[in-house]
């Protein structure tokens, strides 16, 4: 008890004044739990958010969150955007504003996805508090609970408790190198028909998959748009990283191969901007739009009106692609050292994806390592990830881990590595001589030098890593710039 506040048996604080209790008691738990809604047993939460706190402190190399560099984003420029939205519109910027967003905001949302070849009615856009509530918002349109939704596997880790708290029943289909295995979904669909079940929606992030690091190929994009059609199931298509493509060849959008029929757009402003604005949007045909606005106003009336002042401030000043080009360049040469420390540092046993974009590669280990576990080592040597498992509704995933490159400098990446690579390393060498199994290494592979270190960090597009289990592991493909 802090002696400067003696409290009497009531909790109160001398002279009744009510203060925060220093932790929950089982008394105080059981007090709630009779009060919650059935839903909340099987919410999750999120493994991010969850390290935010442990990764926060300036002695931890995170290399877990999926945060952009915003120190990239010129304070000065900053400054007079905001001075003067101070100066010509303060009343108006600090009010409230329409549930769907101000039709500046919309004229803004038009020219990022004309920068992908989009081109939306700007009726069909709904600005929303991030992708994030616009991933909830569709979830709360369209799922009762035990719907069925189909996810890549692994899925963006922020989507998984979005889809357990409105209680879906999440299916995930497996990724290669060029993403979902739409023949893999194909099967899923006939065992769900057989079943009597037609899932909600099918939700993606195609182009620099989060957690995967993958793109799904051109040939595959046509067929899932053609499934939705033919089966009249709805796409959620996903996509805060389109515009960071370091490498290879720029590839048409779900969307505007659909044209927005059965294609639920979701973008984002966080990722070529700020993330700390929250703002992102859907554009979704009229009916199920206008289910969104209602639920969106029942969520928080709008946007934040100040932040939709700052992006059309911003905008204006039509210089926004060239600071997309600057983030480019400097993710690109993360991207490149962390892809060169990998080769470095990680055992032989371990495989990792090569993004052509984004923000995050994927990486799996022998299926011994639980991931989850091998943070908590990882931890004390002062170095963060996101475990695989957070990727899946499901448990899968253990045996992988995301790994964020555009919040560290490159120095602080090759560091996070090398630490993650040794903590591997000692499970790798404990397995390995507690089990004998080193002994399947064969001399004449120890002997040749393409599976040296050196040589995979080539990435020759051998995979020399055993399958974890229950997770494919990516192939490395040669490193294109
Ligand atoms: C695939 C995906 N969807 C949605 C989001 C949410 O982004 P925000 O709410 O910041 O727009 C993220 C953020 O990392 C993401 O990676």
């Amino acid at each position: 008890m802090d002696p400067a506040r003696p409290e009497d048996e009531t909790g109160r604080s001398p002279g009744g004044r009510p203060h925060r209790r220093s932790h929950t008691t089982s008394a105080d738990v059981a007090r709630y739990a009779g009060l919650f809604a059935q839903r909340t047993t099987v919410m999750r939460s999120s493994a991010m958010r969850d390290l935010m706190e442990i990764t926060s402190r300036p002695e931890v190399i995170s290399l877990a969150g999926g945060l952009p560099d915003t120190s990239t984003f010129p304070p000065d420029s900053f400054a007079a955007q905001m001075t003067r939205i101070a100066q010509e519109s303060s009343a108006k910027a600090l009010q409230y504003g329409p549930t769907e967003g101000f039709a500046e905001t919309h004229e803004v949302i038009e020219e990022v996805m004309r920068a992908e070849d989009m081109r939306p009615d700007p009726g069909d856009i709904v600005v929303t508090t991030g992708g994030q509530q616009a991933l909830d918002l569709i979830c709360k349109t369209l799922l009762d609970p035990g719907d069925v939704v189909v996810a890549e596997g692994p899925t963006y880790p922020g989507a998984v408790p979005v889809f357990c708290s409105y209680e879906a029943d999440t299916r995930q289909v497996e990724m290669d190198d060029d993403g979902m295995r739409v023949d893999l979904l194909e099967e899923l669909l006939a065992e769900l028909d057989r079943e009597g079940r037609r899932p909600k929606f099918i939700y993606s992030v195609p182009t620099f998959q989060n957690p995967g690091g993958v793109t799904l190929a051109l040939e595959r994009r046509r067929r899932l748009v053609e499934i939705a059609r033919e089966r009249e199931i709805l796409i959620v298509e996903d996509n805060p990283y389109g515009l960071l493509r370091y490498a290879g060849e720029t590839l048409p959008t779900l969307y505007s191969l659909d044209g927005g029929d059965y294609v639920l757009y979701v973008g984002t402003l966080s990722k070529i901007l700020s993330p700390g604005i929250r703002i992102g949007w859907v554009c979704a045909p009229p009916p199920v739009r206008a289910k969104l606005v209602l639920g969106k106003a029942a969520t928080d009336l709008c946007t934040s009106t100040l932040s939709q002042y700052f992006v059309r401030e911003y905008f204006a000043e039509g210089d926004w692609l060239a600071y997309v080009d600057e983030l480019r360049d400097v993710y690109r040469s993360r991207r490149g050292a962390m892809l060169r420390a990998l080769a470095s540092y990680f055992p032989r046993q371990a495989t990792w994806s090569q993004p052509d974009g984004g923000l995050f590669v994927w990486a799996t280990l022998p299926d011994y390592i639980d991931t989850t576990d091998l943070l908590a080592k990882a931890l004390r040597e002062n170095v963060a990830f996101v475990p695989g498992a957070a990727a899946y509704a499901d448990g899968r995933g253990s045996g992988s881990m995301r790994l964020n490159f555009s919040a560290q400098t490159e120095e602080e990446i090759v560091e996070g590595i090398r630490r993650i690579g040794a903590v591997v390393g000692e499970q790798v060498g404990l397995y390995e001589t507690m089990t004998g199994s080193f002994e399947v290494v064969q001399p004449e592979e120890q002997d040749d030098p393409s599976t040296s270190s050196a040589a995979r960090s080539g990435g020759d597009g051998a995979n020399p890593g055993p399958a974890s289990g229950d997770v494919l592991p990516f192939h490395r493909k040669p490193l294109r710039d």
